[in-house]
């Protein structure tokens, strides 16, 4: 059989059409640059959607991966694991939870944490605790419970009948969720910043008031830190900046720094409900993933990065404020830490691919949330050298898709 010619026509052929991916193909990533098939350079401000924490093929990654890849591969959970017993107690340590659960990916983790609501609701209150508040525009995920819990009837509807039980509020909306939650409520689960639907920051009153208002209806408060989390923010997880303490935090993403794994972190009392047998999963906690994700654990929660991050977060700020002095594109920017979104104003609304595009001719990589935002999630260790780099990419990108409207 002659050798396949690996190209992007291949992908309409070959793939479920359920992605739409660029016409580059990469195929190589150091830190924070990327090469593709015809060794076009490109520099990455997406972070493979804010998973890359520490870039691409960071060498202190590849080596515990390479170390670990040569002692043990996969077990099952008829055993546990060095590497995963090291993660859970790192993850322990460092933040509210005493039980950890690993999956691997971000609705899996949810999937988890709604499943681990339902249970406790029922074992300790009643069958017709069932409720969970969720916001519009929120994303949790792609399983049908998840996606329903999101925010985005287009991505859960056209399945046929879906988990029931679940209503939308508006994000932020404190008089709307007072309105809604009940004692039939199980669960509210939430972003501290809306990821997917746009890059919308929870603000601190309402991140308290969802606290005691779950406390007041013995509920649940899920916060969904897949995107927020492992120092994407500045904190080691963003509801350390805010004066609450959730009873769920899920993780995945930045939290195996390109390797897939997912946590649920909880308390103690909660995960009681989930007794041996009730929820699992194959490959979850396997000692590949979690010995990067020990690794990536290590270098992201420090002082340092933490702080650099909030550094590296006023140098966008400014630079992208340059950018909309001269051009008038963005009516704000807003995010936090180093997952910033410049919302476009009203001349640009619903062209924000357009910037992406624009950006890609020029060799820089960016994201968008929707169709008025054009997102940044780069590595949490990009220098101010790179971000500069790509801010003057940035520049002729815009100024671009400007002289083309
Ligand atoms: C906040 C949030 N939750 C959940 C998910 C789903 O994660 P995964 O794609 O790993 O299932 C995402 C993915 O974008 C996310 O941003």
């Amino acid at each position: 059989m002659p050798d396949t010619q690996i190209t992007r026509p291949l992908f309409d052929q070959l793939m479920v059409p359920n992605y739409a991916p660029l016409p580059m193909i990469p195929v190589r990533g150091e830190g924070s640059r990327v090469w593709d098939q015809q060794d076009n350079e490109y520099l990455d401000l997406t972070g493979g959607i804010a998973v890359n924490a520490l870039g691409h093929a960071h060498p202190e990654l590849v080596k515990v991966l390479t170390e670990q890849a040569q002692k043990l591969w996969h077990v099952s959970n008829i055993y546990t694991n060095e590497p995963a017993l090291q993660l859970a107690q790192k993850l322990v340590d460092h933040t509210f939870a005493e039980k950890v659960f690993f999956a691997n990916s971000g609705a899996e983790a949810n999937e988890a944490a709604l499943k681990l609501a339902r249970r406790y609701a029922q074992d300790n209150y009643s069958k017709d605790k069932t409720e969970i508040i969720a916001f519009n525009q929120g994303f949790h995920g792609r399983t049908f419970f998840t996606v329903t819990a999101g925010g985005q009837k287009s991505y859960s509807d056209g399945f046929g009948p879906k988990p029931a039980d679940i209503t939308h509020l508006e994000y932020n909306d404190l008089a709307a969720l007072e309105a809604a939650i009940s004692d039939k409520t199980c669960a509210v689960i939430l972003e501290p910043l809306q990821g997917e639907g746009g890059v919308l920051p929870i603000c601190n009153q309402f991140a308290i008031a969802v606290r005691a208002l779950c406390n007041k209806h013995n509920a649940i408060m899920i916060f969904d830190e897949v995107q927020t989390g492992m120092g994407r923010t500045g904190h080691l997880f963003a509801y350390m900046g805010l004066d609450i303490v959730p009873d769920i935090v899920t993780s995945a993403k930045a939290l195996g720094a390109g390797f897939p794994i997912a946590a649920m972190l909880t308390t103690t009392k909660l995960a009681s409900c989930l007794t041996v047998g009730t929820h699992g999963t194959t490959f979850g906690g396997n000692p590949l993933a979690c010995a990067v994700a020990g690794k990536a654990f290590d270098l992201i929660n420090t002082p340092e990065m933490l702080a650099a991050v909030k550094q590296k977060e006023i140098l966008f700020r400014e630079l992208l404020t340059h950018i909309n002095d001269q051009f008038s594109v963005f009516k704000e920017v807003r995010g936090a830490g180093l997952l910033l979104g410049a919302v476009l104003n009203e001349k640009y609304q619903g062209r924000a691919k357009d910037f992406l595009l624009a950006s890609a001719e020029q060799g820089l990589l960016v994201l968008v949330a929707g169709a008025d935002v054009i997102r940044f999630a780069p590595a949490l260790n990009i220098s101010d050298n790179e971000i500069k780099a790509a801010m003057l990419k940035f520049k002729v990108a815009v100024r671009q898709v400007v002289e083309s409207a």
